[in-house]
Order: C-alpha cells, then structure tokens, then sequence
C-alpha cells in the first residue's frame, strides 16, 4: 500500500502514521523526522534543514526532493510505504510522480486530516516528543505516565524548537499557501480521502482503516 498523508502542522499526520506503519508493516518515511535526525547528529543536511526549519520555513525543494528520492529508493519500500510530509509543494509533487512513474509504483490513497487552526495551536504548544524513539506526547490531551519521561522506552521528553507559538503562526501560513493547494492536485487525480482529524486518535485511525479496507 502506497499513502501519503497531508494535513497542517499538528494534525497527527505523525500520530496516525506510526499507528499504519505498525497495523501494515510498512515504512513511515517522514521528512520532519529525517531532517530532526541530521540536525541532531549535526550533518551538512541537517545544519542547512536547521536555518529553515526553526523559522517555519520549508527546507528548499533542491534538498528535500533527492533526499526523498534516495530513501523511496531502498528495498523496504517495494511493498508499500506512508510518507508523512513530503510532498509539500506542488513542484515537490510534480518530483514525487515521476520518482513514483521510474519505480513503477502508483499511489492508492492521499489522506487529507482535516483540523481547525486553533486545534494545531493547542496541539502543538502541548506537544512533547521523545529524543530516543520519536514517540509523540501531549501534557493535557495525552500525557505521559510519569511526566518528561517516555511510556515506550524511559527516553526523555522534549519540546521541539519550532513549537513556539511564532514559528506555530508562520508554519500554518507556510501551510495555506504552500501545501493546500496539493489538496486539489490530488483531488483532480481522484485521490484524496478527507478525514476529520478532530476526532481522538482511535477514531481517526479507525476511519483512515476503513478507507483503507475500501479500496483493497
Ligand atoms: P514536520 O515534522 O513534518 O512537521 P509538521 O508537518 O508541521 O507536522 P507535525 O510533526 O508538527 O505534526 P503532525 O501532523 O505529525 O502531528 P502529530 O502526530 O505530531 O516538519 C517540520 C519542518 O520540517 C517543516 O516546518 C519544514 O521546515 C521541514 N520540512 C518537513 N518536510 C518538508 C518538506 N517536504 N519540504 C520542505 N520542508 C520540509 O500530533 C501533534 C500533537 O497532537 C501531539 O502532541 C499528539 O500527541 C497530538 N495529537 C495527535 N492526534 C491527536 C488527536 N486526534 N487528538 C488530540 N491530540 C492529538
């Protein structure tokens, strides 16, 4: 199975993405992710990622298209993949369909996770993330057992630099005017499925499940 998921900052495109990645054992290959990784182990990629990424910015389609083009690439994705992130511009779409046409893969499925711009505010100002396993946590809507302190794997918790009420502003501009318009580019190719992603977790995952069984 071949998805992607689309939706602003927030949405729980990470969330519900690690969830498929398990139910379907298929990879979650997030852009956000990669970029955090090489700007924790202070690579080339992730110093340039970093000047964009703590401003709300998008890190330059020349970078992000050929890293993604490398990772489509590997054996794990022969199966089946979910890429969280990416596309997210049309250009970066227009890269991901010839990627897909030289692979001979087609898409089955673009989920478009539906949320108000207050929800991503509350999200993401609450949001705290493992530095060890990447797990997602909330302080109010899904707080970890003990607090700073992951349920997964006892890494601790921290709040990611862009999850500042500034940057959270910008990258919901960033993502009207640069990512919604992949709404249509996807609509008109008679792929998106919208999804309401105000329900709790469990209920958004179920329904993406359902669209999913729908199409086998
Ligand atoms: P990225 O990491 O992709 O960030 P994002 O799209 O802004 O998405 P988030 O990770 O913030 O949110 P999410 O939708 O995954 O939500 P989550 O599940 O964590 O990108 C970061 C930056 O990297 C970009 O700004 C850009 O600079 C750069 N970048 C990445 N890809 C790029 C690309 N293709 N091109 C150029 N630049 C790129 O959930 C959020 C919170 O809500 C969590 O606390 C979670 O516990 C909670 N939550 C989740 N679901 C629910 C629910 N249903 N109800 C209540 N709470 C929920």
């Amino acid at each position: 199975m071949y998805l992607l998921l689309v939706g602003p900052p927030g949405a729980g495109k990470g969330t519900q993405a690690k969830r498929l990645a398990k139910a379907y054992s298929i990879p979650h290959i997030a852009t956000g992710d990669i970029f955090r990784e090489a700007i924790k182990n202070e690579t080339p990629l992730g110093k340039k990622a970093k000047e964009y990424i703590d401003q709300g910015k998008l890190v330059p389609d020349e970078v992000t298209i050929g890293m993604v083009e490398e990772r489509l690439s590997r054996d794990d994705c022969q199966k089946g993949f979910i890429l969280d992130g990416f596309p997210r511009t049309v250009n970066q779409a227009d890269a991901l369909t010839n990627i897909l046409e030289d692979l001979e893969i087609c898409l089955d499925i673009v989920f478009n996770i539906n949320v108000s711009d207050q929800e991503v505010i509350n999200r993401l100002s609450g949001r705290r993330v493992c530095s060890e396993c990447g797990a997602s946590f909330h302080i109010e809507f899904s707080p970890p057992q003990e607090t700073g302190v992951c349920d997964e794997c006892d890494g601790g918790l921290y709040q990611r630099d862009d999850d500042n009420p500034e940057t959270i502003k910008e990258r919901l501009v960033v993502y009207s005017k640069q990512t919604a318009p992949l709404i249509d580019y996807y609509q008109e190719r008679d792929l998106i499925c919208v999804i309401d992603g105000e329900k709790n977790p469990e209920q958004v995952f179920v329904k993406i499940k359902e669209a999913l069984e729908a199409i086998k």
